[in-house]
């Protein structure tokens, strides 16, 4: 089955998507953005025959480098790393520009900078950025 990549696997939707995507047979590669007690987040909740099939990856979609080590090779690559609370953003807006925009700014460039630009996927929108799906 194809590789697929997985942003923000870590988080509420990432980790039942790899869940899912494992079920159905795909090789995943999650990013998991790194963290002091190298936390994988909700998929340390993932039954362990599930987990172990997965490819973690610590890495931060602000970083070029660290986004072309996970979507390499992907023929899917699913974005749902994000800062998504909007009370939050008016603390540190900076930040949010970063992760969201300049992050999926990164997700998007390998993907689509090293074939045809694929039809676009729809992308449900909120007042914060939602996951996004590339395909290779
Ligand atoms: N949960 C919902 O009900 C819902 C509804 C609509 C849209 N969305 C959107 O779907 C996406 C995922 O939502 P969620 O509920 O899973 O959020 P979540 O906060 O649980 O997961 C987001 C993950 O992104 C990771 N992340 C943050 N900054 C990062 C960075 N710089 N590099 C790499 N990873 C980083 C976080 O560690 C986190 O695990 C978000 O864009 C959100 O706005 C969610």
């Amino acid at each position: 089955m194809d590789q697929v990549a997985v942003t923000g696997a870590e988080g509420f939707i990432g980790s039942h998507l790899v869940e899912a995507l494992v079920r159905r047979g795909h090789r995943v590669r999650a990013m998991v953005l790194y963290n002091m007690f190298s936390s994988h987040g909700w998929l340390e909740v993932l039954e362990p025959a599930i987990r172990d099939q997965v490819d973690v990856v610590f890495g931060d979609v602000r970083d070029p480098g660290s986004v072309r080590q996970v979507v390499e090779g992907a023929a899917v690559v699913y974005h749902l790393a994000a800062l998504g609370s909007v009370p939050y953003s008016y603390s540190a807006p900076r930040s949010f520009v970063d992760t969201n925009a300049v992050g999926t700014s990164s997700v998007s460039a390998p993907v689509t900078f090293t074939a045809p630009l694929p039809p676009p996927t729809s992308v449900p929108a909120t007042p914060s950025v939602v996951g996004c799906t590339f395909t290779t």
